[in-house]
């Protein structure tokens, strides 16, 4: 089986890394890994690493973890998508730390979508549950929620450099992950809803995320709606990462 659309596999170091260890972690992942035209490899690192790792390895993209929504301002300690061009290729918007650690709104993340769109970066926006509304059966309503005010008033012709990483809370760093069941479950959920923001929902990448590591990656990926992984402490050390873009090579040469 081989999927159209290429994968992403994405590392979210979090507060991790200084510039010299990120360096070091890019360099020994150039070595490992390949270039592969269904494979896209991706790494958010802190903000301080961004201009050291741009550029150092050509099979390995960089990303912001985050990104203000106005373009200059007295907004001491944030980052514009002025500061971010010609250093980034991707954004990530709404993490579950950004919305619960940093009380992020639905209305924030929905501003931040807007102008980093405008700014023709790609986005990946995050969605996912808390375990209290998995268990109260609201994952779905939830999900429809987050991607409806995200999504809300944005061009629909810049969605084509938008893409969904699915995280439920009650997985990320936690070591429990939604079983590729639960996962595939609600991919196909958001594909759906997907339907009624662009016109050819298929091309729309949905990453799965939350204690993903070389060992669950092959089954997840094989799902048809999952279409890449955003790891978080799997992506701190070169082994376990590369473990996890080899089982996505496994499965796309199969
Ligand atoms: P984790 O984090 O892989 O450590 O669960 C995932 C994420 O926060 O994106």
């Amino acid at each position: 089986m081989s999927k159209t659309i290429e994968y992403i596999i994405a590392g979210n170091w979090k507060m991790h890394k200084t510039v010299a260890e990120g360096q070091a972690f890019v360099t020994g992942l150039e070595q490992r890994i390949r270039e592969h035209p269904g494979i896209e490899v991706l790494i958010f690192p802190p903000y301080t690493a961004l201009d050291a790792l741009k550029g150092l390895s050509e099979k390995i993209r960089i990303g912001s973890q985050n990104i203000f929504y106005e373009e200059y301002g007295a907004y001491t300690g944030e980052i514009s998508p002025l500061m971010l061009k010609n250093l980034v290729d991707y954004v990530l918007i709404g993490h579950s730390e950004r919305r619960h650690v940093f009380n992020e709104t639905d209305e924030e993340i929905n501003k931040k979508v807007e102008l980093a769109l405008q700014h023709l970066f790609r986005v990946i926006l995050c969605v996912g549950e808390t375990l209290e509304e998995r268990d109260a059966e609201q994952t779905f309503e939830r999900i429809k929620t987050q991607i409806e005010k995200a999504l809300q008033g944005v061009d629909r012709l810049s969605l084509n450099r938008l893409a969904i990483a699915y995280e439920p809370v009650w997985a990320i760093g936690t070591g429990k992950n939604a079983s590729p069941e639960q996962a595939q479950e609600v991919h196909a959920f958001i594909r759906e809803e997907l339907a009624g923001y662009v016109d050819h929902p298929a091309e729309i990448r949905i990453l799965y995320g939350g204690s993903v590591k070389a060992e669950n990656s092959f089954d997840l990926l094989s799902r048809p709606d999952i279409n890449g992984v955003l790891v978080g402490g799997a992506s701190l050390n070169v082994d376990a990462f590369s473990g996890i873009i080899d089982h996505s090579y496994k499965l796309i040469d199969q």
